[in-house]
This record gives C-alpha cells, structure tokens and sequence, in this order.
C-alpha cells in the first residue's frame, strides 16, 4: 500500500492516541476536520483530501459518530521505506528465528551510546528467559531485522502496572526512517491496553515526541532526572522510584 508522508504523519499522530475531530454543515457532508495529537495540539497541512484517502482505505474509522480514530485495518503499523519513502516495513512480534539478529542489533545501536554498558542483549535475553518480555517487537524489512523494542513490567513506587521501555533500537544504517518512531507507536498502542502508563530512561529530546515527560517524584538511583521519564495514561502523576526488572541488574527493590 502506497502512503504519501503527510497521511503517514496523521497515522502516527493517531497511532500515538490523537484523534480527527470532524464538522459537518447540515447535510451528512464532512465538510472541516482536525487532526489532534494526544496532547492536544493540531497537526499542520492535515486537510479533508487526506482524511477522505484515509477514510477510503478504512485506515481510520469513528464510532457512533464520535471523532475519527486509527483502525485495526492500519495495524500493523509501517515505516518509511529508505529509498522510497513509502510505507512497507513491517512492525511485528518477535519469533525464534529473530533471536540472533535481535542480540545483534542491540548490541551494534547502543555501542554509539556514551553510557552503554555492553550489557543490553544480555538483559534482553535475561528478561527473554524469565518470561519477562511484555512486548518484544522487531521492525522486519525485505526479511531483515532493523529495528527492535522491549518492554518489561515495571514499579513507579509502590504502584505496580507500569510498562518499562527499553531497549529500543534501530540499526545505525536505517536511523531517522521513522523506524524508532513505528516501534514506539506500536508499543504504546499496544500497552495502553494492558498498563497504567510507559515509562523508560533515555534522551528527553528523543522521548518528549511521544509524550514522555520527567517527573519531580520519579527517579533511579544514579540516573540523572531529566533521563527518567514515563507517560501515564491516565493523566496521573506518578510518584517514587522506578523499578525495573531484575534482569536490569540494578539495585532495587519493591
Ligand atoms: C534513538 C533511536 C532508536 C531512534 O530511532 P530512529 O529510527 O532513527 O528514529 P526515527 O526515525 O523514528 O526518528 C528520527 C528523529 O529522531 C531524532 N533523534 C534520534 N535520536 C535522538 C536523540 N537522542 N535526541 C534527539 N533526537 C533524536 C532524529 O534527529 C530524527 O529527527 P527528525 O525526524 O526531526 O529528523 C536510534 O537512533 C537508535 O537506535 N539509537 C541508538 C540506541 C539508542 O539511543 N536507543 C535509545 C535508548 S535505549
């Protein structure tokens, strides 16, 4: 399926929880729409000839007349393809055959990290065995593995349901083709349904994007605030330390 960029803007905007809000005048007509992030900004150049493409392909729909949300028909979500910019790159579960490549991918992204520890496939393998994995989600193109996520259930104090991020990483030859941002959109569509909120330890200037914002209260011991981030779904300010599986090897305790 062919997507130009602004109509894979809207879909990311609405995979990330935002919504089209839509008018009509007296008729059955939509006649204005709105595209609305979930922190409730409007996204420039979405206009109704990218709403009627999108709603042709059953790619959003509305529900009893309520605003205009992405479909199960646009899951699984897509990246951009490098040469040409279209959408074909699959965002799935991992299987056993991706073992390998996943440990490998892993280990090549976050060697670029000032603060890795060498250590990331090990924890993914760790949390793999303890069956710890909440979310294990690799970006597939043409047959290969470019782009990997894990989540792992988490604390934030003494509030347990918390889904922790980490690691996620994209091969360094396929960086900014919107590979990092599909596996995002697809984790946190995906624990919106099962958790209170996400929460992770990273760059802030990457994480803001999608939605993820520091807390005064929320904290791990060694990190520097601004790094601990969480995005509650509920709205609700989390408070306390936040507690990662043991297979992160950290000091911690519920
Ligand atoms: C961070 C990472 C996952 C992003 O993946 P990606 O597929 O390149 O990201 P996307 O294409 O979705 O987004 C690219 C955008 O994010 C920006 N970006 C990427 N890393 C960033 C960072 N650390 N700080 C600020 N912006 C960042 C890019 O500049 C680009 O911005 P633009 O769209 O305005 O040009 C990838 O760069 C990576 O694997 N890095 C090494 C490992 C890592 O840092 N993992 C996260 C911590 S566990």
């Amino acid at each position: 399926m062919n997507i130009s960029r602004n109509e894979q803007r809207a879909l990311h905007v609405l995979a990330l929880g935002g919504c089209i809000q839509h008018e009509r005048n007296d008729g059955p007509k939509i006649t204005s729409v709105t595209c609305v992030t979930c922190e409730g900004m409007i996204l420039a150049d979405f206009d109704l000839a990218i709403f009627n493409r999108l709603r042709r392909r059953r790619l959003i729909e509305s529900r009893s007349g309520r605003p205009y949300r992405i479909s199960n028909a646009a899951s699984p979500p897509f990246a951009r393809n490098s040469t040409t910019g279209e959408r074909d790159m699959l965002i799935r579960n991992e299987t056993a055959s991706d073992i390998r490549a996943i440990s490998h991918l892993v280990t090549e992204a976050l060697r670029m990290l000032a603060q890795s520890t060498g250590t990331e496939a090990g924890i993914v393998e760790r949390l793999r065995a303890e069956g710890a994995l909440a979310l294990s989600l690799v970006a597939e193109d043409e047959g290969r593995v470019v782009g990997y996520l894990a989540a792992s259930p988490a604390w934030i104090g003494d509030q347990k349901g918390w889904g922790l991020i980490g690691p996620l990483a994209v091969l360094p030859s396929r960086h900014r083709q919107g590979i990092g941002t599909a596996l995002m959109a697809e984790a946190l569509r995906r624990l919106r349904t099962t958790c209170k909120g996400a929460a992770l330890v990273g760059d802030p200037a990457y994480y803001v994007r999608f939605g993820f914002q520091a807390f005064p209260g929320v904290s791990v011991a060694g990190c520097p605030p601004e790094v601990v981030q969480a995005l509650p779904f509920d709205g609700i300010e989390p408070h306390g330390e936040l507690i990662h599986h043991p297979a992160f090897g950290l000091d911690q305790r519920v």
